[in-house]
């Protein structure tokens, strides 16, 4: 199967400066539900607004708390897969790879990728929705019935996850700007491209004259604006086109 025309090949053959985006499609083949699609998605059971708001979690805080309980359950028993290894492979391959992701489940970072950029934070992490520091899991008591509360001023604890109407951590944000702005190809990975602003990062990439190629099953408000599209899951695609590069006689 040819993945990629030859002069797209060549390109990313001569690419000195990489950047991967994912989202939740990658890590779908680990068994960690996606957000929107049709009937295995978590959002086909609830929406957005229910869960994943500051304004929600005010309202609602222990239904909110247990809900990232028992996706923290479901990620960390979740193993990465053949998509998120091919990544740590294809970073070694060019001068620059930046891997930016939407998602807050690690596996990247348990798959071996260093350096991942977390846009929407981290699952793992707890902090004081008043103070915004970090508190450690040995130091709040979690009842099961109450919210956990800081230890240090008794507000209210959190999951380290952005939230729609919250801003993106700044310093991430910029990072993966600048990556995008001045890469050779971006990869945009199992991501249905509609939050922003991290959908925004493919069309600067490509604004700024980068190789846009997308690997999705389904087709997404991208599709229209990649240059190649590989139509299928990231566990399988990731690693065929690590094999094409690894090897120069499939050129
Ligand atoms: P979505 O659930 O919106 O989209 C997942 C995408 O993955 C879809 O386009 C699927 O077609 C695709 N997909 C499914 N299986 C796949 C596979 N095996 N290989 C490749 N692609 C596959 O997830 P995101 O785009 O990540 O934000 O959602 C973006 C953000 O919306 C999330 O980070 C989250 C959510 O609200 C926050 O929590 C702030």
């Amino acid at each position: 199967m040819s993945l990629l025309e030859p002069s797209q090949l060549e390109r990313l053959r001569a690419a000195r400066s990489v950047v991967a985006l994912t989202g939740a499609g990658i890590s779908a083949e680990s068994g960690v539900p996606t957000f929107r699609d049709a009937q295995t998605g978590l959002w086909a059971k609830y929406s957005p607004e229910e869960l994943a708001t500051p304004e929600a979690f005010l309202e609602r805080p222990r239904f909110v708390w247990d809900w990232y309980v028992w996706r923290r359950q479901l990620t960390s028993a979740a193993q990465p897969n053949p998509g998120h290894l091919a990544l740590v492979e294809l970073a070694k391959i060019f001068p620059s790879f930046t891997l930016v992701t939407q998602n807050v489940d690690g596996l990247h970072t348990r798959a071996g990728s260093t350096d991942v950029v977390e846009l929407h934070g981290s699952i793992e992490l707890t902090l004081c929705f008043d103070e915004r520091t970090p508190v450690s899991e040995n130091d709040y008591v979690d009842d099961g019935k109450t919210p956990p509360r800081c230890p240090r001023c008794g507000g209210l604890l959190r999951p380290g996850v952005v939230w729609f109407n919250e801003s993106l951590p700044p310093a991430a944000l910029a990072r993966a700007e600048r990556a995008a702005q001045s890469c050779d190809v971006l990869l945009s990975i199992g991501t249905s491209s509609l939050v922003h602003p991290a959908a925004g990062l493919p069309l600067l990439a490509k604004r700024s004259g980068a190789l846009l190629i997308e690997i999705n099953p389904s087709s997404t408000p991208l599709t229209r604006h990649a240059d190649a599209v590989l139509a299928g899951p990231a566990g399988q695609i990731l690693p065929e086109l690590l094999r094409l590069l690894s090897s120069p006689k499939s050129a």
